[in-house]
């Protein structure tokens, strides 16, 4: 049951200093992930922020501070706490400037890695904002035509809302995020086609080979491109970019990527109601137009509602994840079977 779920995580976040409200934003996430279907975000990432704060990089209670601020933008310094925490600060400091100016933009430096991307930008979206969200990783993908990694899988938030629909993209430019290739090693599956190259530039599907190698960008040069563009704007608050990032996929090393989150008031713009409106009526008119051979034609965000709906008594996980955080469980006298 996703509430097990969630409450796994808090009782062994807090069992490593995390406070009850900074376990449950963690744990939201966590299980928002699971439900939505990205789960190489979810539960089975959580043995290495355990690690994180086992080594010391994750600090169960951060000084988080704001280090620089205007009326449309504000730098978060998160003290290398949970990532979690941070992205939530950050994106409702941004929220809350939106309301007030029209726009907010806030970066964040010494954070550490925070999941799933869209959980922000749809904290603006449930405040009838739009909302975006960016970050960078530690190297996983080589430029368009090279071998070395020098770019992160970078993903890309953007929610926006009408008055009956809403369109909430979150995709990591990588064609695929790196979390998934963990995943696949874990549970002895391969990777799709056309998602990587080994250390030499030739195509796998073995993911222990594209883990030595490098994933491709989603739709070659573009995707790059794209990349190229989030790796330096979510560097923008003082946080690293390329290969002087670490400790998002390995959390031995220091966490040194930043994130950047935005949220725009549309009705510092234009007429707000008409706007969402419009937004309805050409989501409608993708969705009633028709379908090619054997597709169906949905919106972004669709899929995950999907899950959330098709997860929503919880989700199974595999042996080796069971042992991982039995494992945790034992280090910390606390009973995996109590909630399972
Ligand atoms: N924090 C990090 O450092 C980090 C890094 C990389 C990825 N991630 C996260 O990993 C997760 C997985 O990323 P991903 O790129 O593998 O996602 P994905 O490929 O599963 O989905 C990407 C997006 O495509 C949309 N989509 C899929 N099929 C569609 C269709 N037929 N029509 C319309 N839209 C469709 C989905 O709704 C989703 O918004 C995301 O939550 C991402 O934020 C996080």
């Amino acid at each position: 049951m996703p509430e097990n779920e969630k409450k796994l995580i808090i009782d062994i976040l807090m069992k490593y200093g995390v406070n009850k409200k900074d376990a449950e934003t963690t744990a939201n996430i966590y299980v928002e992930a699971d439900l939505k279907g990205f789960t190489s975000h979810g539960i089975g990432r959580f043995p290495q922020t355990i690690i994180g704060l086992e080594v010391g990089n994750i600090k169960p209670n951060p000084k988080i501070k704001v280090i620089k601020e205007s009326p449309a933008t504000g730098t978060i310094d998160g003290g290398m706490g949970l990532g979690y925490v941070i992205g939530e600060k950050a994106m409702n400091m941004a929220i809350e400037k939106a309301k007030n100016v029209g726009i907010g933009a806030v970066a964040t430096v010494n954070a550490n890695h925070f999941g799933i991307t869209g959980h922000y930008s749809e904290m603006a979206l449930n405040e009838d904002l739009i909302g975006m969200a960016i970050t960078n990783t530690e190297p996983a993908m080589a430029p368009f035509g090279g071998i070395k990694k020098i770019l992160g899988t970078n993903p890309i938030a953007i929610a926006i809302k009408g008055k009956k629909h809403k369109y909430s993209l979150d995709m990591a430019t990588a064609s695929i995020a790196r979390g998934k290739i963990y995943e696949a090693l874990r549970i002895g599956k391969e990777i799709p086609e056309g998602c990587a190259v080994d250390k030499d530039g030739n195509i796998t599907t073995n993911p222990k080979k594209a883990l030595e190698g490098s994933i491709l960008p989603f739709g070659g040069p573009k995707g790059y491109g794209l990349a190229l563009a989030v790796e330096i704007i979510s560097a923008i608050g003082g946080a690293q970019m390329g290969t002087n990032v670490k400790g998002t996929a390995n959390p031995k090393d220091k966490c040194t990527k930043g994130d950047f989150f935005m949220a725009i008031d549309p009705e510092f713009f234009g007429d707000k109601n008409e706007f969402m409106e419009k937004v309805d009526n050409l989501i409608e008119e993708i969705k009633n137009s028709d379908p090619a051979e054997g597709f169906n034609i949905l919106i972004p965000g669709e899929i995950e509602k999907m899950n959330i709906e098709k997860n929503k008594n919880g989700i199974e996980i595999d042996d080796k994840l069971y042992y991982k955080l039995k494992d945790i469980c034992d280090k910390n006298g606390m009973a995996i079977e109590d909630y399972f």
